[in-house]
């Protein structure tokens, strides 16, 4: 309907006009510039990253786990803006051996760890701007309370029972391994010790009697939701993994500890002399946060979204659907899965020596500096390496020069002296390339510029949909690459104002370059919300301006009026993104992470 309105509008007539039309705009403008109004109306959205564990200070890997969930719930929230329509939980995993045994090496109690740790991880989560609505620590009371109430349903539906468990048990992973999972490397003094074929951490026999969970039941109901619901679990590979560890036997699962063993954690209800099991406690932490057993939780489940690292998948994808299906609920909406960082090339550990510490990036690079680097350079389905020589060229390069010199050419006051978003021409900007009479100045290359911002607000929501929130900000930077050779082929710096030729084509380079950077502002925000802000209020947009259904690009080249038209900048401010390579040049001689 839209289409046809904007056709008259144009006041053409022809079928091979519309055609042509529909090529180079009609396309790409729409009342709903995403396609996306219809799915996500009224749509509520509960983002979780993963608890973390307080054994240790959080590193960068911490902080990308939780960029990750801030990123793809700000963008959410940009499609749909109702504040109330968007959840977003992380917090702390306090219980289990891991933190007892940590405790104890550091010589404080479990509970003054806990607070020690958990407290660095909200005041990095702060100043990294995670935008999180709650903050869950499994210590808590509500959190007991709702792990003891989930027990007592899976017990009254008859899917726990008492068993000798024996096997081996990771406590760093916190986890059992069957002994093809396992192997044996040299220790200390050089004896052979078992360790975890996967994490390389040791591991101990175990006897005990446990409560045990029927696993083992629910590998069919598995794999009937996996294969009907392709998306489930995203990247695909993962999906595809589950997949392949579900053809295996699946056995039941140990969910309590003897208490004398772990006295840290949450008592089996009925049962002191256990404790239950630390990943059951932990993934009930989804619930707790919306408020389970209270029925207010059903409105925000299963439209949940997990934000988890690779390490973790089995536990979400495997046991956590397999406990909600046996405590009659749905499993999560989506899984979304992503790889590890690693520092120059090894696995960041403590023994190495060369863990990153968050906080000081977040010094060295900018709070938006560094969430721009680990977004960009993150990729979902592979390992990443971090140096820090890697941070300053992506960040001088793509926020300093490309996207800082962008603004800065359209905004100059030598080059635009009244300080206003100028007049688009559609004479010298006709809406095709044929239309482009002895007045017209476009080339074939702008029209390629406009269609490629045109179509980049879908792009990029198609590339959150599908967790490859790198590839959004590649597409972002190629058209930021696009528009500064639009700058640069039209040099506006040698036009004049005062020419009646070249005022009208002045002001249309650079509106066309201000709406480019208006739709680069709008979709950063999610990535760099304080620059994305800056940039946007440097351009007059406001603050109900910039959500994803009023982004209309260009609108006059569309036929329609464009409300920025005429309107004032916003004050200069000073550069968009500091150039680090002069500001940090000790960096590249002292700092190779
Ligand atoms: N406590 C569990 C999660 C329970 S969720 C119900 C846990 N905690 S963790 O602190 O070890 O890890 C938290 C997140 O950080 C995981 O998603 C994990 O993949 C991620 N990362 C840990 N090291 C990482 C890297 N080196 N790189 C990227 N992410 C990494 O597991």
């Amino acid at each position: 309907m839209l289409r046809i309105s904007a056709f008259r509008l144009l006041g053409r007539t022809g079928a091979s006009r519309l055609s042509l039309l529909e090529d180079f705009s009609l396309r790409h403008y729409s009342s709903d510039p995403l396609g996306v109004r219809e799915d996500t109306r009224d749509a509520r959205a509960y983002f979780t990253t993963p608890i973390f564990y307080v054994n240790a200070a959080p590193h960068i890997g911490h902080l990308y786990s939780a960029l990750l969930a801030d990123a793809l719930c700000r963008h959410h929230r940009l499609r749909v803006p109702s504040a109330a329509a968007t959840r977003f939980s992380t917090g702390t995993d306090e219980h289990g051996l891991k933190i007892q045994q940590a405790a104890a090496a550091a010589g404080l109690a479990p509970s003054e760890l806990c607070d020690r740790v958990s407290a660095q991880f909200q005041q990095l989560f702060r100043e990294a701007d995670i935008s999180s609505t709650d903050f869950i620590r499994t210590t808590e009371a509500r959190h007991r309370m709702a792990v003891q109430h989930f027990w007592g349903v899976l017990k009254a539906r008859g899917l726990l029972y008492k068993g000798l468990y024996e096997g081996w048990y990771c406590a760093s992973d916190e986890c059992f391994l069957p002994e093809a999972k396992v192997t044996r490397q040299p220790g200390p003094s050089g004896d052979l010790c078992p360790v975890s074929l996967e994490s390389g951490h040791p591991v101990s026999w175990t006897k005990e009697e446990n409560y045990i969970f029927r696993l083992s039941q629910f590998r069919e109901p598995l794999q009937r939701w996996l294969r009907g619901d392709p998306q489930a679990i995203t990247p695909e590979p993962f999906h595809h993994a589950v997949l392949q560890w579900l053809e295996e036997e699946l056995p039941d699962l140990s969910v309590s500890r003897r208490s004398s063993h772990l006295h840290w954690g949450i008592p089996v209800p009925g049962d002191d002399s256990q404790t239950i099991y630390v990943w059951l406690d932990a993934l009930v932490n989804y619930l707790t946060v919306i408020g389970y057993p209270n029925a207010e939780f059903k409105s925000w489940w299963p439209t949940t979204s997990h934000i988890i690292g690779k390490d973790i998948l089995k536990f979400h994808a495997i046991y956590w659907p397999a406990l909600l299906l046996g405590a009659g609920m749905s499993p999560p909406h989506r899984i979304y899965v992503h790889s590890h960082w690693t520092v120059c090339g090894q696995k960041m550990s403590k023994s190495l020596g060369n863990v990153v510490d968050p906080r000081t990036c977040l010094d060295r690079y900018t709070v938006d500096g560094f969430r721009y680097f680990l977004l960009r350079q993150g990729v979902p389905n592979w390992d990443c390496d971090y140096y820090g020589e890697k941070v300053v060229k992506l960040l001088d390069s793509e926020l300093a020069f490309a996207l800082g010199g962008l603004l800065n050419r359209c905004t100059a006051n030598r080059i635009n002296p009244s300080g206003t978003y100028p007049a688009f021409c559609t004479t010298c900007f006709p809406s095709e390339p044929g239309l482009v009479g002895p007045s017209g100045r476009a080339q074939a290359e702008d029209y390629a510029l406009v269609s490629a911002v045109a179509t980049l607000p879908k792009q990029v929501a198609d590339h959150y949909d599908n967790f490859q929130i790198y590839k959004a900000l590649e597409a972002v930077s190629s058209c930021v690459r696009q528009t500064n050779g639009f700058v640069q082929r039209h040099a506006p710096w040698k036009l004049n104002w005062e020419s009646p030729v070249d005022a009208p084509w002045l002001g249309t380079v650079l509106h066309v370059a201000l709406e480019c950077l208006r739709v680069f502002g709008t979709l950063l925000q999610p990535v760099t919300p304080s620059l994305a802000d800056k940039l946007l209020s440097r351009l007059g947009v406001s603050a109900t301006e910039r959500g994803l259904g009023e982004l209309h690009f260009l609108p006059r080249f569309y036929g329609h009026p464009c409300p920025f038209e005429g309107r004032r900048l916003g004050p200069e401010t000073g550069v968009l993104f500091p150039r680090l390579d002069q500001s940090r040049a000790w960096l590249v001689k002292t700092h190779k992470t």
